[in-house]
């Protein structure tokens, strides 16, 4: 049976390309009710507020303590009662207040578990390989180590940059993205300990 009308928040800390895929969407089965960002400059907040999406900031340096900025931005998103958490491009990590209390999503511009961390893309074209990709997996307290949901490949190309060849795996992150929420909010992702059944 089909469950529509999840509620999803989705957090961002830069340009917000991949929730813009997620706003453009058509029938993701669910309404994005909040976009939160740990930062005021996220230009994904723009498009948010350009989509008539409530945001909230919780600045990260405006607290002494990780766990304090932590749980302020828990409270702050709890409010609006999410079925799920999308991390579209955020990056920082979160608590198991988090990943205990909600199924949370992230999409990671690797192919996982190649170049976990905050520059898988840089990490991938230091290292000299022909092939990496995107992954979407849940979010385990253990960073980019979660159940894998969808994954693509992308070639990388002679003379690729990190700006060039993290366009090219954006593009992808954003179709599987879009498709990993979709299948969430169609009830339609069972995890059995590190699978992920597509039913
Ligand atoms: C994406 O490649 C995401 O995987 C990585 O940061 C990028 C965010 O892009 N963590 P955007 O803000 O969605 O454009």
């Amino acid at each position: 049976m089909i469950s529509a009308g999840k509620r999803i928040a989705v957090l961002v800390s830069g340009s917000g390309t991949n929730l813009e895929a997620l706003l453009r969407a058509g029938n993701l089965g669910g309404d994005i009710v909040l976009v939160g960002a740990d930062r005021s400059e996220a230009y994904g907040l723009v498009r948010a507020r350009e989509a008539g999406v409530d945001t909230v900031v919780v600045p990260f340096r405006a607290y002494p303590a990780r766990d304090e900025w932590d749980a302020a931005l828990f409270t702050r998103v709890a409010e609006y009662e999410p079925d799920l958490v999308v991390l579209a491009g955020f990056m920082r990590i979160l608590s198991r207040r988090w990943t205990s209390h909600w199924p949370m999503l992230n999409t990671h511009p690797a192919l996982l578990p190649a170049f976990p961390g905050a520059h898988a893309v840089r990490d991938a074209l230091a290292y000299g390989v022909k092939v990496t990709g995107a992954t979407v997996h849940f979010v385990i307290e253990e960073v980019d180590a979660g159940p894998i949901v969808l994954q693509e490949a992308v070639g990388v190309e002679p003379g690729d940059t990190v700006d060039t060849l993290h366009a090219r795996i954006k593009v992808v992150e954003h179709g599987l993205l879009r498709q990993a929420v979709t299948l969430f909010c169609h009830d339609r992702l069972a995890v059995n300990g590190r699978q992920v059944m597509i039913t």
